[in-house]
This record gives C-alpha cells, structure tokens and sequence, in this order.
C-alpha cells in the first residue's frame, strides 16, 4: 500500500498555494502569516447560503424518500478503505492522507463515505432494525489529488446509501432520488450516464477480454496502465492521460458480455427510468474508481466545469457488507460533489444576504444601558437587532446601520428616555415617527411582525 503519510506532506517543499502567507496584502500594513493548504478552502459566509440551501433541498428530499441521516468519524482504520475500495484504485494506491498513530495503527482521513457508512451498517446491526435501511450522510472527504477547477483535497458529499433489496427497483430509486434533488436546484443541463459492470458471474469473461486487448496495445499505455492490464484491467478506463484514453475508446463493451440476470436487472432499470421519463445515455466505459460496484453504476454529469464532470456518481455494491465483514447483503447508493453543484449555481444565484430588521443608535451612557437590554430581549423572540458596542455619535451609527442595509432604526438619547419618547425612522422610506417608549419591546416586536417564539 502506497498510501502518502501526513508527515511527507509537513516536510513537502511549498508550492505555489502554500506561498501565499508570504505576499504581503494589498491595502493592509501586515503580511500574511497563515493561509490555507493547498486544495483546502475556507467556505466563506457569502457562500454558505447557497451551501445551506442545497443541503436543506437535500434533507427534504431524502426525507421523502425515507432516509434517516448518520454521522461517522473523519478518521477510520485504513484498512476499511484498502480494503473497500481496492489496492489498485487511484484513490487508495495515492490519494490517501494516512498517518500512523503512537500505538503503530495505521489511520486515514475518509476519502469517501460508503465504506464507512458500511462500517456502521455493521458495527451497529442495523439490519436489525429494518430489512432496508436507508442512510445519508453530509460531511467533508479528503482526497490528495492535484488541485484544479472543480478538484479539491478537502471536498463535501451529500451521500445517500440503501441497503437489502437486490432489486432493480431500488437502483432507479436511488438513481430518481439523485436526478430529483438536480431538479430541485433547477438544473436542466445535466445527463445521466448509465452502465452496468456486471456481476462476478459474467465479469471474468470480460475482463479477460479486456485484458488481451490492453496487452495488445502496451506501446500505446501509460506505465501504469500496463500494470493496471495485467492487475486490475477495468481501472485503465479511469486513466486521464490521452494514450490510454485513445486505447479505451476501442476497447470492448462490457455491456457485450453481460449474464442473463445481469442484462434482465439492467433492462428493467432501464425500464423504470424510461417509465418515470428519466433521459440517460449508455456510456460503457463509466467504470468509476471504486472497485467495488457490481451491476448498475452512474454518474450524473455536466459539461460546464471542464475535465471534472461528475456532479455525482454511484452505483451498485452488492459485495461490500461481506467484504467488510458484515451479512451478505446487497446495497446501492451515491454520493453528490457540494463543491462542483455550488460552482454550478455561479455567482447569480448566491443568496441575497441577510439584513438586520432594526439598529437601536443609542446616545448617552443611560440610553446605551436601557437599549442594551433591549437588544437582548428583542433577539430572544428571533428578530436580527444590532447595536453600537462604542459610544460613537448619531451619524456615524446611522451610517453604520445603513451599511449593514438595516430596515428601521431606534434612535434613543438620555433626553428621549427621560421623556418617554423615541423615534424611530424607516430606513427605506426615510420617514420618522416619534414612539412612545413605555413597553417599547413589545410595541418593536409588533411592528417588526414577529411574535415572541
Ligand atoms: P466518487 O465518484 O469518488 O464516488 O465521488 C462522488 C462525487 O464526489 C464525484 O462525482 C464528485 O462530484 C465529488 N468529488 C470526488 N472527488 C472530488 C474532489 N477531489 N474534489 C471535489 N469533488 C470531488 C464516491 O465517493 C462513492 N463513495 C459514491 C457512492 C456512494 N457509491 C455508492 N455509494
């Protein structure tokens, strides 16, 4: 196992993205001490409405279609995932960040969600609880890939998994919950590619074939490709460089050599979509980069973000309970890329921020204590109430409640609370209206239409 170890990575030499805390900030008299790893992002607040919206688009739709949520650790055995996932996959042979504990245990940051939701599914018994168990999850991967548009080390899935029902009315299930929740974003440009890779009946013949042919062509495939021929033929069609992808073009169709089960599963998947008038396109070569799927496999793609396509992807993994451990039980699920659905949504369709529903400019030390305490009961029934934590003037607190896009102001000095009276002043219409302060409070919450929750 090749997998890299977090110290190689403290001891790499700094690329260009690691350089950043030494350039010194436009504007500002200090320099940059700290800045993000290469691959790793900060979601910053302008962003995280679209984040919340798409996830809470998600948990509606899922609960719909019956799927409770589980939570599993960031670290597990790495094992789970060499094992899971297979040796020869990218993603194990050179993308984990692994590391090796005090004791000698070897660990790994989850790279993906299904083996560890597996993990659970076993640990737990939770087949116990149900015959099918349908389970999502929502949560940071890490993958040490090369950055590029779309490809990030630290990435989010929404992940949704099924478990105990070997039907092919659960993969269009499963495959009409994923389309739904694009849908639900508005996404019209999508295509569904479709495959199925067989089962360990029919897929021998054909990754003989495939194998006879890779090795016909050795002068034309990479170095690891060569290897991949002879080891593990089927991961030659995730390669990205151009020979091998040339090579691949002519090689043979799985879907040639499908067993009959197979070839009836995949029909009546097929069926089911054309039935719920779900367009895809067959694409034979949608291996994915997990060796375990069997049969159905999925991947929902778009052609606006360049090389990295697959919005989601998914399939069938009817082996991997007892791989790891657990019953023979089959299951089906998918996992969304957050990063790649948000870049989709473009800049048009961040969420309009937020603004406060009142700014209390208080002047004077006793309206700033009296205000104080209203702010805070006035927050307590829900409303956004913002203050001036200094004893800054009335124009520049005006200013600041106009920056902050405020719709009404309270302006209160010693004088108005010693007379009773305040004003409050409509910060679109500009209008002012003198109040009474006496149960101001309650008289604030009202007219904000916000009844104490
Ligand atoms: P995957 O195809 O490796 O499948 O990842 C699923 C999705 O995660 C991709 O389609 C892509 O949108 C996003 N993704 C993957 N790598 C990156 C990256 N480096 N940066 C940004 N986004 C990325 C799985 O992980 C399977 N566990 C899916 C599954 C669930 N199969 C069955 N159940």
């Amino acid at each position: 196992m090749h997998a890299k170890r977090l110290h190689s990575f403290e001891n790499k030499k700094l690329g260009p993205y690691d350089q950043a805390f030494n350039v010194k900030t436009k504007g500002d008299e200090f320099r940059l001490e700290f800045s993000t790893i290469k691959g790793f992002k900060d979601i910053l607040p302008q962003e995280v409405g679209s984040w919340q919206r798409f996830e809470s688009k998600a948990r509606r739709l899922f609960d719909a279609f019956g799927f409770f949520e589980i939570k599993t650790p960031l670290l597990e055995r790495t094992e789970l995932f060499s094992r899971g996932i297979g040796q020869d996959t990218d993603i194990v042979s050179k993308e984990m960040y692994s590391l090796t504990d005090s004791k000698g245990r070897e660990m790994t940051l989850r790279p993906e969600a299904t083996a560890s939701v597996v993990r659970a599914y076993i640990q737990h018994r939770l087949y116990k609880k149900s015959p099918i168990q349908k389970l999502f999850s929502i949560g940071p991967m890490f993958r040490h890939e090369r950055p590029q548009k779309g490809r990030f080390r630290q990435f989010h899935q929404i992940n949704a998994e099924l478990f105990g029902d070997a039907g092919p009315k659960s993969d269009a299930d499963i495959i009409i919950m994923a389309v739904h929740l694009f849908e639900s974003m508005g996404f019209s440009d999508l295509s569904l590619n479709l495959n199925s890779l067989g089962c360990d009946m029919c897929r021998p013949r054909f990754r003989q074939e495939l194998k006879d042919f890779l090795l016909g062509k050795t002068g034309a495939l990479c170095t690891d490709c060569v290897r991949r021929a002879e080891t593990n033929p089927l991961r030659v069609f995730d390669c990205k460089v151009e020979g091998c992808n040339e090579v691949v073009d002519k090689a043979p169709s799985i879907l040639e050599f499908l067993c009959d089960e197979c070839r009836d599963h995949f029909e009546a998947l097929k069926s089911y979509l054309d039935a719920s008038n779900i367009p895809f396109v067959m694409n034979h070569q949608l291996v994915r980069g997990l060796d375990y799927y069997n049969r159905t496999t999925f991947e929902i793609q778009t052609d606006r973000l360049g090389a990295q396509n697959a919005v989601a992807g998914g399939g069938r993994y009817d082996g991997l309970v007892k791989l790891l451990g657990g019953p023979d039980h089959p299951a089906i699920g998918f996992a969304v890329g957050v990063e790649r659905v948000i870049a989709l949504l473009g800049e048009e369709e961040t969420l309009e921020s937020r603004k406060p529903d009142l700014f209390i400019a208080a002047l004077g030390e006793a309206a700033g204590k009296e205000s104080f305490v209203w702010v805070s009961d006035l927050r307590k029934s829900g409303l956004w109430v913002e203050m001036d934590y200094g004893s800054k003037g009335l124009k520049a607190q005006m200013k600041k409640a106009g920056s902050l896009g405020t719709k009404k102001v309270l302006i209160v000095g010693d004088d108005e609370l010693a007379s009773g009276m305040g004003v409050l002043r409509d910060m679109e219409t500009k209008v002012q209206e003198e109040v009474s302060l006496e149960n101001i409070v309650n008289k604030l919450k009202e007219a904000l239409h916000i009844n104490e929750r």
